[in-house]
């Protein structure tokens, strides 16, 4: 049976098990898929010991990304891209490769799911963490107009913005943020209890603005509460994208495309 899992530190609150049972139902496949809870400092011990075991490939999360991708001798464009790796696959010739599938994910819940044209828009991104890396370089695909990033700590977008080297992407101050942007996509942790949209200014969103939170929740997060309040015109969390990051993840192991519909309407239900 095929061997994967999720590592991560927590873990326990992933839903990637239940997603990726779900795909294998699908194509009539068994596969073990476990949470494996990573001690911080032991991430190579453990994938050491996970591939020794026979495993295939593995998902990471938090905080693990940036040292799956020192972990593995080959990465794909959009990893090397993101400098960060959320699936690692021991492929035929025993070479340990790492892939980013989470700015395809987002781009294809955002454009197939959605059904929402990045082409010539304008796309406001919050935040300059880890997460923001990981989708700029497949955003930019989409052909923007142009990618403002806007964060608490300005030197970071800056440095993150220069990582990239497109002129569409740009680091702004708070004087720079314009009116009704077509997309804003927040990517901070603030999560569920934190203050994302308290210091932004709600002429950002316009009747058309579409917001975006990569956080999936149950519950609003408290930055499209607020893009709510402020008139978006669609206010959507990251479900969609969790379900398509992991798409792409089980085809890189199994060489088998899935349809998410489905498993993205049974989590919401649940
Ligand atoms: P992740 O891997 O989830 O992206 P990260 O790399 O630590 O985590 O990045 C977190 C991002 O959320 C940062 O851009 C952070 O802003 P700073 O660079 O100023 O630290 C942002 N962030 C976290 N809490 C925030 C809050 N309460 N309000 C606004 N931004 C916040």
């Amino acid at each position: 049976m095929m061997q994967l899992g999720v590592f991560g530190n927590p873990v326990e609150h992933s839903r990637s098990p239940e997603i990726h049972q779900a795909f294998a139902a699908q194509v009539n496949l068994e596969i073990d898929y476990q949470k494996i809870l990573v001690p911080l400092g032991e991430f190579n011990k453990i994938a050491d010991g996970f591939f020794a075991q026979g495993g295939l490939g593995f998902n990471i999360t938090v905080p693990f990304k940036s040292e799956a991708f020192d972990y593995c001798s080959h990465h794909s464009k959009e990893a090397e891209l993101a400098g960060a790796v959320n699936t690692v696959i021991k492929n035929d010739n025993g070479f340990i490769e790492g892939h980013n599938t989470d700015g395809l994910g987002l781009v294809k819940d955002i454009t197939k799911n959605l059904q929402w044209i990045l082409k010539n828009k304008r796309i406001l991104i919050l935040g300059a963490g880890g997460a923001v890396q990981g989708i700029i370089g497949s955003l930019l695909l989409e052909r923007p107009t142009h990618i403002h990033i806007y964060n608490r700590t300005l030197s970071k977008a800056k440095a993150l913005v220069d990582s990239f080297s497109s002129e569409k992407v740009l680091a702004i101050e708070e004087n720079q943020l314009e009116s009704d942007y077509d997309v804003i996509i927040s990517g901070t942790s603030a999560g569920l209890d934190g203050n994302a949209g308290d210091s932004l200014p709600a002429y950002i969103v316009g009747a058309s603005t579409r917001a975006y939170d990569l956080i999936y929740s149950t519950r609003p997060t408290p930055f499209l509460r607020w893009a709510q309040n402020s008139g978006a015109s669609e206010c959507v969390d990251g479900l969609g994208m969790l379900v398509e990051q992991a798409a792409f993840a089980f085809e890189i192991w199994t060489n088998k495309q899935v349809v998410t519909s489905d498993v993205i309407k049974n989590l919401r239900d649940c």
